[in-house]
């Protein structure tokens, strides 16, 4: 089953022809960082009005580099939630045009459910398909969200831990303006803290109940750290931050296996295509015997083959949907 992607959530706009949930033939992505970097974040009017100007020629893309046509697409998957209204509609609807004109299946997807599947994608050129199956952990860091969700089969998901405040790439882009860093700050934080120090300052590790993550009190001390002075390199900084970040990451994570009984954990979303994670949670999960699956960057930040992957499973599993669904910007579920 060949499945047209779409994600238009937040500030990429992505189309993406997938083969069977994993294969995939192509994923085109076309950032909007340049258009949102002059007001330091995503501004929702402007993203959906660019998703409108780049989506044709996007998915055009898309199907030459699959090198296939419209009516060789047997379903279309869209993110349909959660994101921002506008941004959503403009992918949703296109898929939902596609689908009444071709007379093939549409489904919505969750944005979050999406990331979690860009580890079961491969390309044919390249060495390592993924042999990913459930049950498996997953930690979904991005810059909307921090959840620690349990894979137990391809259709259900369970979310165990969140955030009960920021959201882990948030806290990065957060501290990175503090810190005098263009947007989006994480991979500039991530880059900095290579040449850091990582003990030089002693953030606070949060102590949430549960399974939760709590990044707010984080931020708060970097703020009052940098305005105290600071008094100590900028990498530094950036170091200690990152690691006060991964150590609660990797250590809810841990936690989170041991507690449901999983030998695999998987990462996705954004932020883990942060080093000193990427590092960090290896070393943990070797230590206690566990398989680590992480993407490529390029499946980690937001794409539109993880949106196809997951439409391919929810399809198999009987769920798509019609031509009245609509986007639901708040939904996490
Ligand atoms: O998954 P994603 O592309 O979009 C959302 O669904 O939110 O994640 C974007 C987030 C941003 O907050 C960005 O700063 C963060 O991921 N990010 C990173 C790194 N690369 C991207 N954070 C830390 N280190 C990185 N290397
Ligand atoms: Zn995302």
């Amino acid at each position: 089953m060949t499945i047209l992607g779409l994600e238009t959530s937040c500030d990429e706009t992505s189309a993406s022809v997938v083969r069977d949930g994993r294969l995939v033939l192509s994923n085109i992505i076309a950032s909007q960082a340049d258009v949102h970097a002059p007001f330091g974040g995503v501004v929702p009017e402007l993203a959906a009005r660019k998703h409108i100007e780049s989506v044709t020629f996007i998915v055009d893309e898309a199907l030459r580099h699959a090198g296939i046509e419209l009516d060789g697409i047997d379903a279309y998957a869209a993110a349909n939630g959660p994101g921002l209204a506008g941004a959503l509609l403009v992918g949703l609807n296109y898929a939902k045009a596609l689908s009444f004109v071709y007379n093939k299946p549409l489904v919505g997807v969750n944005h979050i459910e999406g990331h979690v599947c860009a580890n079961f994608l491969y390309e044919a050129d390249k060495e390592g398909a993924s042999d990913l199956t459930p049950p498996f952990l997953s930690l979904v860091v991005s810059g909307g969200h921090t959840l620690l969700i349990v894979v137990d089969d391809s259709d259900t998901y369970r979310i165990i831990g969140s955030t009960r405040d920021d959201a882990a790439g948030e806290a990065f882009d957060k501290v990175a303006r503090v810190l005098g860093l263009p947007y989006p700050g994480g991979p500039e934080i991530d880059r900095l803290a290579e040449n850091g120090l990582p003990d030089a300052v002693s953030f606070p590790r949060a102590k949430v109940e549960g399974l939760n993550f709590s990044f707010s009190g984080l931020k708060t001390a970097v703020l009052q750290f940098m305005s105290k002075g600071g008094g100590v390199p900028i990498q530094d900084v950036a170091a200690s931050f990152r690691q006060a970040v991964v150590d609660v990451l990797v250590e809810r994570a841990m936690a989170a296996s041991e507690q449901e009984g999983l030998s695999r954990v998987a990462l996705a979303g954004g932020v883990a295509c942060n080093l000193g994670l990427r590092r960090k949670m290896a070393e943990a999960c070797e230590k206690k015997g566990l398989s680590l699956f992480i993407p490529p960057p390029i499946y980690c930040t937001d794409n539109a083959a993880m949106i196809a992957s997951r439409g391919y499973f929810m399809i198999q599993a009987g769920r798509a949907d019609g031509l009245g669904l609509n986007a639901f910007p708040g939904r996490i579920r």
